[in-house]
């Protein structure tokens, strides 16, 4: 689905992504873990063409995506969730989701955007609870709901999320990621960037690990897991002391 070979991007000078190859197939959810300052946003940014990829390629479905707008990116079905969720805190609930279907304002009918927005809060029962109230008045969780929900109403093949999981208490995360896994479950593709790789790997089929913007390993997430490498920087005593970091939830089942 979704392609990149030998991507590299900068700020100015400086570079921020090193010839960073991955892919996501169909149907998966694949993770990319790295510390703070790995690249994991400016990866994301460059995948939804906010920021420019100067080298390297970028296919999805097949179809060059280097260079192409932020907004056609949305219309090609690639929506990403940002880090720190970035709702409009001054619109309310209701406002913030028909952001969300803006994209879609001349395609989709009200019937049809109804219908969604009834899947959507089947999927987070606080926010039809929360319809006129102002989005920054909400909780981080219920934010990081918001967020999804709103990046859901643009009609996503391949969500990308930005550290769904940062700040938030670990029942919260747990309760998030459970629904990532029934949006998965139903056909939705993820590329889900973290900080916190316990959380990330227990829930993606396969992940990389991005250090200093290059990717320096690549696997099934059971092997990651595994992983002496993975499990003395992410594991060790060092990272549990690291804010953030949670015991894994129990395992998705297989789909
Ligand atoms: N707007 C920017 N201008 C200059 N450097 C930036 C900018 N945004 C990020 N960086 C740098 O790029 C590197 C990767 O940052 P980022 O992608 O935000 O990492 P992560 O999301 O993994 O924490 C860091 O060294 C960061 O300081
Ligand atoms: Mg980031």
């Amino acid at each position: 689905m979704l392609r990149l070979d030998k991507v590299s991007a900068y700020y100015g000078r400086i570079q921020a992504l090193r010839e960073v190859s991955l892919e996501v197939r169909d149907g998966e959810v694949v993770t990319i873990i790295g510390a703070n300052g790995a690249g994991k946003t400016t990866l994301l940014n460059t995948i939804s063409g906010v920021l420019r990829a100067r080298e390297g390629r970028m296919a999805f479905d097949g179809k060059d995506i280097v260079g192409q707008s932020p907004k056609n990116i949305v219309g090609m079905g690639i929506v990403q969730v940002p880090e720190g969720r970035q709702v409009f805190p001054t619109m309310t609930v209701k406002e913030n989701l028909e952001m969300g279907a803006y994209s879609r304002r001349n395609k989709a009918s009200k019937k049809e955007l109804l219908a969604e927005c009834e899947w959507i809060f089947g999927l987070f029962p606080v926010l039809p609870q929360r319809l006129s109230q102002k989005a920054g008045s909400l909780s981080g969780g219920e934010q990081q709901m918001l967020a999804i929900g709103r990046a859901l109403l643009a009609k996503p093949r391949l969500l990308l999320l930005d550290e769904p999981s940062m700040g938030l208490a670990p029942k919260v995360i747990e309760a998030i990621f459970a629904v990532l896994g029934d949006l998965n479950r139903a056909g939705l593709t993820i590329l889900l960037v973290e900080q916190n790789a316990s959380v990330a790997l227990s829930v993606a089929h396969r992940g990389y690990v991005l250090s200093n913007g290059r990717i320096i390993l690549e696997d099934a997430c059971d092997n990651l897991i595994k992983n002496e490498e993975v499990r003395r920087i992410y594991f060790g005593k060092h990272t549990r002391e690291r804010r953030g970091i949670v015991p894994s939830p129990s395992p998705l089942p297989e789909n």
